[in-house]
Formats: structure tokens, sequence, C-alpha cells
């Protein structure tokens, strides 16, 4: 896509991958709506890439609405979307259901609004794209993280639905999956999951670097972390293989010594 002077939405950019997102495309000529659910931040990254700042809370399908419209009205066009913003929910099939319906507003039902005020515009002018944060938790899964992984998938499942459903009408959907990536999100998760996460983690600069390059080429799959790819097709291919190295790290993490 054409960079400078596209109108870009940026959802959680107050903060980590959604910030050096805003950079990157703001250096490469974008025009930026930077959203975030803390006002301050919001602010600060506006002010930082020259953009317009808009608080407000993506599990709220108004506040989606009304992000969507001010680019419109602001901008005159919405070229991009980057449906960023999420949570990380650690915790298992006994964690509390808040927990989990909180992992499914903030990871799934965000996208979910965000496509259904984006769509019907774009399918007008029969152009559009979204680039959704997922993670690489939504293609494999992560030791301790069970609301955060099945909200993950849901939010890879919607993405898929989407370019399927909407290629042919100029719908373009990309999904962004790294593993670590070195924001405070990471620092709230990686002390309950897997210490893999840290070692392998880069920085979100790069993250943003990736993904503003893959724009170029309209592929599904963004993967920061290219060894993602190859797990990805050994789950695919090796299911039962690929599960029993799992519950492996799974059961090494919990300290039961696992030879698998
Ligand atoms: N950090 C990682 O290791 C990692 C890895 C893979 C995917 N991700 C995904 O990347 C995205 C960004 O995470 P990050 O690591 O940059 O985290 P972060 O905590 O640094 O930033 C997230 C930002 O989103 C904002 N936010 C949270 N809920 C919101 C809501 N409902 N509406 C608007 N803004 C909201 C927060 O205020 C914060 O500023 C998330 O979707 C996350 O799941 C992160």
């Amino acid at each position: 896509m054409t960079l400078p002077g596209a109108a870009v939405v940026v959802t959680g950019a107050g903060s980590g991958i959604g910030r050096a997102l805003a950079h990157r495309l703001a250096a490469a000529g974008a025009r930026i709506v930077v959203n975030d659910l803390d006002a301050a931040s919001a602010a600060a990254t506006a002010q930082a890439v020259g953009g317009l700042a808009a608080a407000g809370d993506m599990t709220d399908p108004g506040d989606v609405q009304a992000l969507v419209q001010l680019c419109w009205d602001e901008f005159g066009a919405l070229d991009l979307f980057c449906a960023n913003a999420g949570e990380s929910v650690p915790g298992s099939v006994a964690t509390g259901d808040a927990s989990w319906q909180s992992a499914w507003e903030a990871n799934v039902m965000s996208q979910v609004y965000a496509a259904r005020y984006l769509l019907p515009a774009w399918l007008e002018r029969g152009r559009g794209r979204l680039l959704s944060t997922v993670s690489a938790a939504g293609m494999l899964t992560v030791p301790g993280m069970a609301p955060y992984v099945v909200s993950k998938h849901a939010t890879f499942a919607l993405a898929e639905w989407l370019r399927a459903t909407h290629a042919h009408e100029g719908i373009v959907v990309q999904v962004l999956c790294p593993m670590g990536v070195r924001t405070p999100m990471l620092d709230r998760v990686a002390p309950l999951c897997s210490p893999m996460l840290e070692q392998s983690a880069i920085e979100p600069e790069l993250v943003a670097r990736v993904a503003v390059e893959a724009l170029a080429d309209d592929r599904f799959l963004i993967l920061p972390h290219p060894e993602v790819a190859e797990w990805y097709a050994a789950r695919g291919s090796a299911t039962d293989e690929w599960l029993a190295s799992m519950n492996g790290l799974h059961q090494q993490l919990a300290g039961l010594g696992s030879t698998t």
C-alpha cells in the first residue's frame, strides 16, 4: 500500500507494539489516529508522531465506532486500521469467568467491533486494510496462559474468516504474530509462563519494521520470529508429536522434569 498520506488508526498505541507501529507508519508519511485506553499515553504518542489522539476503550462498541468515524471525519479516509489493543490474561480452566470474559472482550470482540464498523465504507469503495495484532500464541500455545491463548486463537480465526470472506472485494487482512516482545505486557506475563518468551524476545521497533514491510506484499501471516512458521507447520503435519513436545514443555516448566 502507499503509506505517504495514508489515513491510519492504531489502537493500543500508547505503549509497546502499537506505539512502535505508530512511529514507523508516521515516519513513512502516514497520518495517524492514535488510540489508547489511557488518554495520557495516547496523547504522548500522538504528539510524538504528529498524529491525532483518541482515547477510547476498544471493548466498547460505541468507542470503536466513534474512533472509526473520527478518522473519516478528520482525514477524509481510513486506509489502514491496526487492531492492536489486547490483553494478556494468564491462567487455566480454574481461572474465574471474569478473567475469561475479559480476555474474550479485549482480544476478540474488540476486533469484531472494528471489522463491523470498518467494512461498510471499505466495501463501498472497494478498498481497505486491517492489520490485526494477534500473537504466536494464536497459532501455537503457551504454558500458563489459557485465556490468552484461547482468545488469541479466536482473533486469528476471525482474521482468517474476514480474509476468506472479503479478499475478492478489495479487503486485505493481515495478522501480526510475534512471540515475546519487550513491552510492559511481557514484563507482566513472562514470569507466569515460559522463560523461553523472554529469551527469544525482540524489540517492538523490530516488530513494527517487519509489519510495515509486510504491508507491501499483502501476505496474511506476518512473523517477526521466523521460527514460528516452522512450529506452525509441525503443528499441522505432525500434530501428536507437536502436542507431546508442548506437554513436555509444560511439565518442565511445572518442575516435573519431563524427558519428552
Ligand atoms: N508483548 C508481547 O510479548 C506480545 C507478543 C505477541 C502479541 N502481543 C500483542 O500485542 C498487542 C500489544 O501488546 P504490547 O505488548 O504492546 O502491550 P503494552 O501493554 O505495552 O501495550 C498495550 C496498550 O494497549 C492499551 N489497551 C489495552 N486495552 C485496551 C483497550 N481495551 N482499548 C484501547 N487500548 C487498550 C494499553 O493501555 C496499552 O497502552 C496485544 O494485542 C498483545 O496481545 C504482545
